[in-house]
């Protein structure tokens, strides 16, 4: 699955999302690198469909973080761009949501500070042309 992506529509980057849910296995932490609108939340709309679930995967930009039970394990959706401080990351209890069979997706991940765990995969997503680009690492 490491590689770059060129991504043309919206349908493509949830395509890469789902076959990267089909292969990746748990334990992951996956960080999720690139601007407002990169398409960070659609990659992990197709990565939820990819482990299995038929889920509305919501972008947990208020609500912190979002969750997905599936037949391969939990998915745990956490997006860090409106977080307040080191105790609103603490209240997410991330170290306890990394077991081994769960899947940890996390959007802005910098913002987390030390508290957030170090990742297994970095997805990187860049805007190009009318479309996106994508870089997937093991890290
Ligand atoms: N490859 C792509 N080309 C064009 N638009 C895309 C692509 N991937 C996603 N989008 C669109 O970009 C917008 C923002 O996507 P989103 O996943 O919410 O970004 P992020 O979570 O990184 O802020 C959405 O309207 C989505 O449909
Ligand atoms: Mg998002």
């Amino acid at each position: 699955m490491e590689g770059d992506y060129v991504l043309k529509d919206a349908g493509e980057t949830q395509a890469l999302g789902q076959s990267f849910g089909a292969q990746v296995t748990a334990p992951a932490v996956i960080h999720l690198q690139g601007d407002l609108g990169a398409g960070k939340t659609t990659f992990i709309q197709g990565f939820v469909r990819g482990l299995g679930a038929d889920a509305a995967v919501l972008s947990p930009t208020y609500t912190l973080v979002e969750e997905y039970t599936t037949e391969k394990g939990q998915v745990h959706h956490l997006d860090l761009y409106r977080i307040s401080g080191p105790d609103e990351v603490e209240s997410l209890g991330l170290r306890d949501r990394c077991g081994p069979d769960d899947f940890v997706l996390i959007e802005w991940p910098d913002r987390g500070g030390d508290a957030v765990p170090t990742s297994t995969w970095t997805v990187s997503l860049e805007y190009l042309d009318a479309g996106r680009s994508a870089s997937i690492v093991k890290t």
